[in-house]
């Protein structure tokens, strides 16, 4: 990949920021660096809206997804269910332990099904859409009906058609300490009580830059369970107070630089213009040659290993081990702006 020779700045705690010409569409020099590094776990939202609107009405909330995949399986008690063979354990384990028989499904260069399967009547096929890019893959198997359940953790504000199951984690998209949407083809009964055991003290320090916010995100995490259990308080308030605008729109400019600097290194088969209305978890970015996570560590960017379990799964497709361990999902989310994109984009042209 060419080195970029675009200059850079050395801001406080020594990771390098870009300086932008006076001529140059972005017009700010970054004022400060974000703290704690670029990306990672959610820290406490800013952008707070005048005028609360209900995310996702018709979805019943749930503390965590798993949970709400267990209540899936719970009720449709399937033979066989066909998961995408690139998901994480947390997917597959509820399926393993409701019993179903598991069918992966091998994902390609698009992050698509390879084949996509028709479920029979007793049996659901999982489809993920991946970084919100499977929207059109997951509107044509729309006629499955109950037969389909989307999963839209990647793609928080892209809900599974109507008639179909869905599911979508929310706090790796927002600043909120767990929660989860499950969308229902028939009537379903809400959880009758709320999580308490999780806690805003991570969110908080990852905002501050704390050092210590790590620990606090994993003593979080560690709190959630596929338990039936609606969402804590503060997540289910904040769900509806966040400015949901902003948040899709900074997501999908920040995408847009990213797609727009790297879209000539990426091997991923994506479109030419990133989609408008496709606003993903992170840039989906697979690199030629790869490039470990850790030297964007090294620079405090923070991309996930997505999934480290799969990396050396013996079973998973060769596609499957490559996705877990050379694709790196770039933070593009509404904590930053273009200025930090540009960085992002300069450390991957530099380091490769
Ligand atoms: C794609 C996807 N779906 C579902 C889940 C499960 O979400 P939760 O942690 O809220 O149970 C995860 C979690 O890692 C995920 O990555």
């Amino acid at each position: 990949m060419a080195t970029n020779t675009r200059s850079a700045g050395r801001a406080r705690g020594g990771t390098c920021y870009r300086r932008v010409a006076p001529s140059s569409p972005v017009t700010q020099v970054l004022p400060s660096p974000a703290p704690g590094g670029i990306g990672g776990f959610q820290g406490a939202e800013t952008a707070i809206s005048a005028e609360p609107l209900p995310l996702h009405p018709a979805a019943v909330r749930v503390s965590s997804a798993r949970a709400a995949l267990a209540r899936v399986l719970w009720m449709v008690k399937p033979t066989r269910v066909y998961v995408p063979d690139w998901i994480c354990d947390t997917v597959l384990g509820p399926v393993r332990q409701s019993g179903a028989e598991v069918v992966r499904v091998p994902l390609g260069l698009d992050l698509l099904p390879i084949e996509l399967p028709t479920p029979g009547e007793d049996e659901l096929l999982l489809l993920l859409n991946a970084f919100g890019l499977a929207g059109q893959r997951v509107a044509a198997a729309a006629g499955l009906g109950s037969r389909l359940l989307v999963d839209a953790t990647q793609a928080l504000y892209q809900p599974p058609p109507s008639g179909c199951w869905g599911i979508a984690s929310v706090r790796k998209f927002l600043g909120v300490p767990d929660g989860a949407m499950l969308w229902s083809p028939r009537a379903i009964t809400a959880p009758s009580t709320s999580q308490e055991a999780v806690s805003t003290a991570h969110l908080v320090a990852r905002a501050a830059g704390d050092p210590g916010a790590l620990e606090l995100y994993r003593r979080n995490e560690a709190a959630l369970s596929t338990d039936y259990v609606g969402p804590s308080p503060a997540s289910d308030n904040l769900l509806d107070r966040i400015d949901h605008a902003q948040v899709r729109a900074r997501r999908l400019r920040n995408v847009r630089v990213l797609h727009d600097r790297l879209k000539a290194h990426n091997q991923l088969a994506l479109p030419d213009e990133w989609p408008s209305g496709v606003v993903p978890l992170a840039y989906p970015f697979l690199p030629s040659p790869s490039l470990p996570h850790t030297a964007l560590y090294a620079r405090q960017i923070w991309a996930p290993c997505l999934w480290p379990e799969r990396r050396d799964d013996a079973e998973a497709h060769p596609l499957t081990r490559r996705l877990a361990r050379e694709l790196l999902p770039l933070p593009c989310d509404q904590r930053y702006d273009a200025v930090h994109m540009h960085h992002i984009a300069d450390v991957v042209c530099a380091a490769s």
